[in-house]
């Protein structure tokens, strides 16, 4: 029987990436996303490499549906060894006195509360079977912050500190947990947090070399491919022109 990975927020960046990765290494993969017509498109990308599919289109921010769909999946897809937090986002750029509430709204009910609805649907399966690996997609912005960033930073920051004490609850059960905090990369975020400004989301990236959706992804494989006694517990990536949330050097 094929391992099998879970990833959240399939559908583009990220998460597509990862998807890709572990199918081509002959995981079965659930993949998980609002759009629809997306998460088909990435079932059938997903199936040319020959791989169990299971496609899960729900909203993390919505707890009932989280836990029925989770709960309702046939059970041999119970079986999860990994599972990767990845679904998030930014939205707006504004100063605190000037922030859009139902900006913060779906930071804080997606990046956080949706991450723990998840958790909380998939972790008893590895308990039950003593065995498991969880990653969170968190940010070097919840290590630092940034003018602008304050909300997005701070849901990150809740997310650094989520995987620490899930990786303390979760010791027992032989669970590996890792937090991903990457810098700069280029996906459809910049274009998600500026309400689909394409030039100002392109202009993020202008005279900067910013890291890649499968650049992440192959740092997750390489993470989920150690020996199984071996725990990375913190990773912060940034490109090579990027110092931290602040310092970076454009060309
Ligand atoms: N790109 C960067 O520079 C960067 C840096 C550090 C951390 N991150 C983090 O990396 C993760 C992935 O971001 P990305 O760069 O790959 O962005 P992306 O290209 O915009 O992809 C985000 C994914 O999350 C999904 N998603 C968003 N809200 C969701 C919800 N409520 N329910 C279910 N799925 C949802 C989206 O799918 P649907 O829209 O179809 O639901 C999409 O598949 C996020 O947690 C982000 O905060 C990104």
């Amino acid at each position: 029987m094929n391992k099998i990975i879970m990833v959240t927020g399939a559908t583009a960046g990220f998460g597509r990436a990862i998807a890709i990765r572990f199918a081509q290494n002959g995981y079965n993969i659930i993949i998980t996303g609002r759009r629809k017509e997306r998460l088909d498109e990435v079932e059938k990308e997903l199936a040319g490499f020959k791989v169990e599919v299971l496609a899960l289109n729900f909203d993390v921010r919505n707890r009932y549906e989280v836990e029925d769909t989770i709960s309702g999946m046939p059970d041999e897809w119970k079986k999860i060894d990994i599972l990767v937090n990845n679904a998030g986002l930014a939205v707006g750029f504004e100063h605190i006195d000037k922030g859009n509430p139902d900006d913060w709204d779906r930071m804080v009910d997606t990046n956080v509360k949706g991450l723990l609805y998840v958790t909380r649907a998939v972790a008893p399966l590895m308990v039950a079977r003593d065995k498991g690996y969880i990653f969170n997609i968190g940010s070097i912005a919840g290590k630092g912050v940034y003018e602008g960033g304050n909300v997005y930073c701070a849901s990150k920051a809740a997310v650094d500190s989520l995987t620490k004490s899930m990786r303390i609850d979760l010791l027992k059960h032989n669970i590996r947990v890792t937090q991903i905090a990457p810098g700069m990369a280029e996906t459809e975020f910049s274009l998600v947090r500026f309400k689909g400004d394409k030039e100002r989301a392109g202009s993020v990236y202008k005279g900067f070399k910013a890291l890649s959706a499968e650049d992440i992804a192959n740092v997750i494989y390489f993470c989920a491919t150690l020996p199984d006694h071996i725990c990375i517990n913190d990773l912060s990536i940034t490109p090579t022109q990027q110092a931290d949330v602040i310092f970076n050097y454009r060309k």
